[in-house]
């Protein structure tokens, strides 16, 4: 296993032909939908480093080419502890929000991973300076284990990212970036703000279903800007600034939330958002901005109010924890009848899904920024329905399939944000999971054992979710297209063996295109 973990800092340009949809060391044959972070010829390495160019084992074969792999032996029960670092989506709008101020900004707890080093490149193309650096490595202490299972003591997961912001940034995002990062929509909201004009890339949907821009664009233009959208770009423009009004979301969309907050801080008046989105990683948007100078109330709550401010201010700020990534491990933790203490991430942020785990028979035991899962006998079945934050995340639902395929029992599974969500599900029938689909819901009977096969992940919940589910099967499961995986989890092999799992990452070759 390597564990070199660099960050490059250019990006490759598209293979002609590529498909637009396919992620970064998918290579050139792969299908796959896109996930948060969508194509390119880009490859994640098997330590989540990025890096460019063709994808692992290259590409002169124009009919086969190798994607990377994880596989997982099944039967381990998980036990011992792992660090958690930033969320990964608050870090990327974290450094949308550094546009709203020039000078230098310094975001901390980043996690490494390709999204960062691609929203890195889009920042640059509007004009910053963006540089990288690691982050103290978690202590050992909080690592045990690692070494011996082979894994790299004293690696960095997180960085910091310092960003140069000119007094002038630049006002386009493009496709082949915007197609890379769907999150990179949330340079609109700031560039609007500080340049009075913007052209961004309109991003379309992905594996998790079509995701839309309605609300961003109702929102700014409530706020007085016009907005049209030509040859697929958003283009918003308010010549005389933003001004502050009173915006009511049909939906509490976390991604418009965010774009209209960064718009509002330099609007001016006031600006009230109704049913705005109230996950932690908006709270965390909504610190670093007050942080800058920003007038906020009421973040984490369904109302905010932003009295805009004509200028803000360069900050240093550390990332909000990453409650999925601890939830996954929690879901982990009582699949396999484990022990798992995560630490990084507040166990405020999972209520709802602790309390599942409560209920599903588990004990957890909860710090302020720390948590631990243990269970002793096969997890009795529960009926989860994903909401915005606090309910159940949408983010979490391929967990919550997993543990269901495996519970004593018949889980009910709602999804109530995302069309696609249940595509994964298919994959998890391979495995021998009994689940049965019907519009938003799934009824999953569990099964004492999974039955290991080969699989492929989807995006990067589903990724991590096939993964996890694995532990439950006899044998050896294979989990294809684990870029997905790495674009969320920084180092999910070496958390997987600190746990005890016996798990490798390899290559292997794409099934051969046949063509007549
Ligand atoms: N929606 C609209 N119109 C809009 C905005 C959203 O119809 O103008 C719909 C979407 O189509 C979707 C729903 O509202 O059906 C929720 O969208 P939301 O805006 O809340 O989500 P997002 O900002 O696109 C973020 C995360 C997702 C996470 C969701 C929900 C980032 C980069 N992505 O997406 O994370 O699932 O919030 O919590 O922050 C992931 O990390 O794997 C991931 C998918």
């Amino acid at each position: 296993m390597t564990h070199s973990v660099r960050m490059s800092t250019s990006i490759a340009p598209a293979r002609p032909g590529a498909d637009p949809e396919s992620a970064p060391g998918s290579g050139p044959a792969a299908e796959a939908a896109g996930s948060e972070a969508t194509g390119s010829e880009s490859a994640v390495g098997p330590d989540g480093g990025w890096t460019s160019g063709a994808g692992p084992g290259g590409a002169d074969d124009s009919t086969i080419c190798d994607v990377d792999v994880i596989r997982v032996s099944g039967g381990a029960r998980l036990a011992g502890q792992v660090h958690v670092v930033g969320a990964k989506n608050s870090a990327l709008k974290l450094m949308a929000a550094a546009l709203l101020a020039p000078g230098r900004s310094v975001i901390t707890n980043v996690p490494r991973i390709t999204d960062i080093a691609i929203m890195g490149e889009v920042l640059r193309r509007l004009g910053c300076q963006v540089s990288f650096a690691d982050d103290e490595p978690v202590p050992s202490a909080e690592r045990a284990g690692v070494a011996a299972a082979g894994g790299p003591e004293g690696v960095a997961r997180s960085c910091s990212v310092t960003i140069e912001v000119p007094d002038a940034p630049g006002t386009e995002a493009d496709y082949d970036l915007v197609r890379r990062l769907r999150a990179s929509i949330c340079v609109l909201g700031p560039l609007l703000a500080r340049r009075g004009y913007v052209r961004v890339a309109h991003p379309g949907g992905d594996a998790i279903g079509s995701r839309g821009l309605d609300m961003h664009v109702a929102g700014l233009a409530r706020m007085g800007a016009e907005i049209s959208g030509e040859h697929g770009f958003v283009i918003a423009s308010a010549p005389n600034g933003l001004r502050g009004a009173t915006i009511w979301l049909d939906f509490p969309s976390v991604g418009a939330t965010e774009n209209l907050v960064m718009a509002a801080v330099l609007a001016r008046g006031v600006t009230e958002i109704d049913n705005a989105a109230r996950e932690p990683e908006i709270v965390d948007i909504c610190t670093m901005l007050s942080q800058m100078g920003a007038r906020i109330e009421g973040a984490g709550t369904s109302t905010l109010r932003i009295e805009g401010v004509a200028e803000l201010h360069p900050v240093r700020h550390a990332t909000v924890g990453d409650r999925i990534v601890a939830g996954t491990w929690a879901f982990a933790a009582a699949m396999t009848q484990g022990d798992v203490t995560v630490t990084g991430a507040s166990p405020a942020f999972l209520e709802i899904a602790l309390d599942k785990l409560v209920s599903a028979g588990c004990l957890v035991e909860t710090r302020a920024d720390a948590f631990r899962v243990q269970l002793d006998r096969r997890p009795s079945a529960v009926d989860v329905v994903t909401l915005p934050f606090p309910g159940f995340a949408t983010d979490l639902l391929p967990m919550a399939i997993a543990l269901a395929s495996v519970s004593e029992g018949a889980s009910l599974v709602t999804e109530n944000i995302f069309d696609g969500r249940f595509m994964f599900v298919n994959e998890m029938a391979r495995l021998g999971a009994d689940i049965k689909t019907d519009g938003h819901h799934a009824v999953v009977r569990g099964r004492e054992r999974l039955s290991s096969a080969p699989v492929r992940a989807t995006d990067i919940r589903a990724g991590a979710g096939l993964v996890i589910a694995g532990l439950c099967a006899d044998g050896v499961t294979e989990v294809s297209h684990v870029h997905h995986v790495d674009r969320g989890y920084p180092d999910f092999i070496a958390d997987l063996r600190t746990l005890g799992v016996e798990v490798e990452r390899a290559t292997a070759p794409e099934e051969p295109a046949f063509t007549l």
